[in-house]
């Protein structure tokens, strides 16, 4: 009896100090994250952080600093009908982003705000109006236009030299929001605004600063777009995001194939020259959902376009099966569209998956892989092509403020491809001939997130087949 306490106590002892202990680790990390955040902060050379975003003279702007695009759309008509409704008009908007930035507010006791609307909404965050009131994101109506054109083209450099790693990360960007409208000509006169020349906005440089989103709280990477597209062909060649996406989708799929640049003659202003080469203003991804939901329809049909042109796919097999033996089928899929990864970007969430079906002649499903179950996830054991976040325990999570590293990255670099294997079993008393097919299917987040985020009565997610393959294998009897 009295051995049994004695091991009960000693029992409890144990748990104690352990209970201690992580706590006391859990402390020292979160200091260490303080201390990591104000090592920064107290270099001064950021005075919005956690966004890297600044002004000229470090001094927080107003909103009457910058022009309503609605007074560009006088001028620049054309330029301003294919931004609306952009992801770049709605980067404040968005449904699905607001949602998780409405957790991060309240998880994060408000670290979040300014790192996520630095890029999202950047105006609120060096106006210092950015305000998290009853459950809302509330700032100025300029703000809420989102990454605008008075934001783009009154930016006159990057601080990527300043930058934790040296790299463009986090809005690394400097604005000087007044008269100079910053773009691509030596030569151009306005009646509204000055002009200035800029290589930066003629460069993936310019848009790095925004497209690389690093973590500061758990020091990690977790979008990197223009680091995948830097060590790339494309790269190499001289061919820029903004030869993508600042294209008509024609031209795009023709410069990605083709390995050239694109030229695109228009006239820019209704009052201007004939340009032999001007970029279009849709700035359109892989997201067709959001724009579909806020009644982009233009904007939503090119992003299905594109994920159509991104990737092809090859099935191989044996010439022949045999019944009653396990066979094997191959299938590669090659990223010949995109001048990154495949997927890119939000990676944590985004779905690409492969979907096989062999059938037999009367129709019967012999084998499958990458079926919907009944509450719209992809079954297990499908090949997908995504990044998995795990927080500091290894348990999932798709909450960047949460995500310490990815468990796994299987994207598909540019150019290169991914061959994944699929083994069934040939019922010993089948014959005849059997019919394989492949589809390449991309949605934009899994059902559940999009449950999470949006709430109840979250309608059925969209998915785009982007590209699919058949082929027959006879069945040779045993
Ligand atoms: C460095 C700039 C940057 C920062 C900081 C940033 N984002 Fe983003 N965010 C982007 C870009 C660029 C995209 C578009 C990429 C894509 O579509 O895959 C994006 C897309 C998203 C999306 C997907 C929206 C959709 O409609 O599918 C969500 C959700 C999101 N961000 C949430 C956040 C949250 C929450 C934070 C802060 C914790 C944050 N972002 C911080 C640049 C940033
Ligand atoms: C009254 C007409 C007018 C208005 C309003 C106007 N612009 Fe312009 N803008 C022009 C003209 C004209 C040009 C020169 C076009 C050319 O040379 O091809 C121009 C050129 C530009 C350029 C190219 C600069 C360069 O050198 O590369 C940018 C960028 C630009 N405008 C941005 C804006 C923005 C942003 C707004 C709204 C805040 C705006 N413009 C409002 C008339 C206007
Ligand atoms: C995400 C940043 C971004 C936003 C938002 C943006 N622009 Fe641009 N714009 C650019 C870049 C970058 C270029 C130059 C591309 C190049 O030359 O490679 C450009 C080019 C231009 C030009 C020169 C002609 C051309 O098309 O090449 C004009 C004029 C212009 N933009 C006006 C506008 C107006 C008006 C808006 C809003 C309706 C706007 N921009 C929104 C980044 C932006
Ligand atoms: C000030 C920050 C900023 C800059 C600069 C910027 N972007 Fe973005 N971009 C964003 C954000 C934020 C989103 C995501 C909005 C959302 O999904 O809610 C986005 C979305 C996009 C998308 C749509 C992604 C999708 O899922 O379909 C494309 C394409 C894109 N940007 C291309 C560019 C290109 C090309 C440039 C450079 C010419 C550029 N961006 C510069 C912040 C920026
Ligand atoms: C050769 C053409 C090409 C180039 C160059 C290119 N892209 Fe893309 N991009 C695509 C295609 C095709 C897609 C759609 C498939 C996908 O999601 O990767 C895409 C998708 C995207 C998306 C949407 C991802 C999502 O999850 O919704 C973003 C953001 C993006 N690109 C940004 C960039 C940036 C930033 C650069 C430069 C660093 C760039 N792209 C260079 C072709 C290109």
């Amino acid at each position: 009896m009295k051995k049994k306490s004695f091991t009960i106590l000693i029992s409890l002892l144990v748990i104690c100090t352990i209970a201690f202990a992580s706590e006391k680790t859990e402390n020292t990390q979160t200091n260490e994250k303080k201390e990591r955040i104000q090592n920064i902060e107290k270099n001064e050379k950021y005075p919005f952080f956690p966004s890297l975003i600044n002004t000229k003279d470090g001094q927080p702007t107003t909103p009457d600093q910058f022009e309503d695009p609605i007074v560009c759309s006088g001028c620049h008509s054309e330029i301003y009908n294919q931004w609306k409704g952009s992801m770049h008009s709605n980067a404040f908007v968005d449904p699905i982003f607001t949602a998780l930035w409405k957790v991060g507010a309240k998880e994060t006791n408000g670290l979040t705000d300014k790192l996520c609307g630095g890029c999202h909404s950047a105006v609120g965050v060096i106006s210092n109006d950015l305000v998290f009131k009853d459950n809302e994101f509330q700032t100025s109506d300029i703000a809420k236009e989102g990454v605008h054109c008075d934001l783009c083209h009154t930016v006159t450099r990057s601080s990527f030299k300043d930058t934790p790693t040296n790299e463009p990360q986090n809005a690394s960007l400097v604005l000087d929001p007044g008269n100079i409208k910053r773009g691509p000509y030596k030569d151009s006169v306005s009646p509204h605004h000055e002009t200035e020349y800029s290589d930066l906005h003629t460069k993936s440089e310019f848009c790095a600063n925004c497209h690389q989103v690093y973590h500061p709280i758990n020091n990690f990477h977790i979008e990197r777009t223009y680091d995948e597209w830097k060590f790339s062909v494309y790269a190499q060649k001289g061919i820029q995001c903004q030869d993508c996406h600042m294209m008509p989708i024609e031209k795009a799929i023709e410069a990605a194939r083709t390995l050239t640049r694109p030229v695109n003659p228009g006239k820019p202003c209704i009052m201007g020259p004939e340009r032999d080469n001007m970029f279009t203003h849709e700035f359109v991804g892989a997201n067709f959902t959001v724009p579909a939901l806020l009644n982009a329809e233009k904007h939503a049909g090119i992003a299905v376009e594109r994920l159509k042109s991104a990737a092809e796919l090859e099935i191989s097999t044996e010439q022949t099966f045999k019944s009653g033996v396990i066979a094997t089928l191959a299938v590669k899929v090659t990223n010949v569209g995109a001048g990154h990864n495949l997927p890119t970007s939000l990676t944590e969430v985004r779905q690409m998956w492969l979907d096989i079906k062999v059938t037999d002649q009367n129709g019967n499903i012999v084998f499958t892989s990458g079926d919907l179950d009944d509450e719209g996830n992809i079954k297990e054991g499908s090949i997908i092509f995504n990044a998995h976040g795990v927080d500091k325990d290894g348990h999932h999570t798709i909450k960047p403020w949460e995500i310490t590293r990815f468990e796994y990255n299987k994207t598909i670099p540019p150019k290169g491809s991914a061959t994944e294997k699929f083994a069934m079993m040939i019922p010993p008393d089948l014959a005849g001939i059997l019919d394989i097919k492949a589809v390449l299917r991309y949605r934009s987040y899994p059902q559940a997130v999009a449950n999470f985020l949006l709430g109840e009565g979250t309608p059925t997610l969209p998915v785009v087949d982007m590209t699919q393959k058949s082929i027959k294998v006879e069945i040779e009897k045993q």
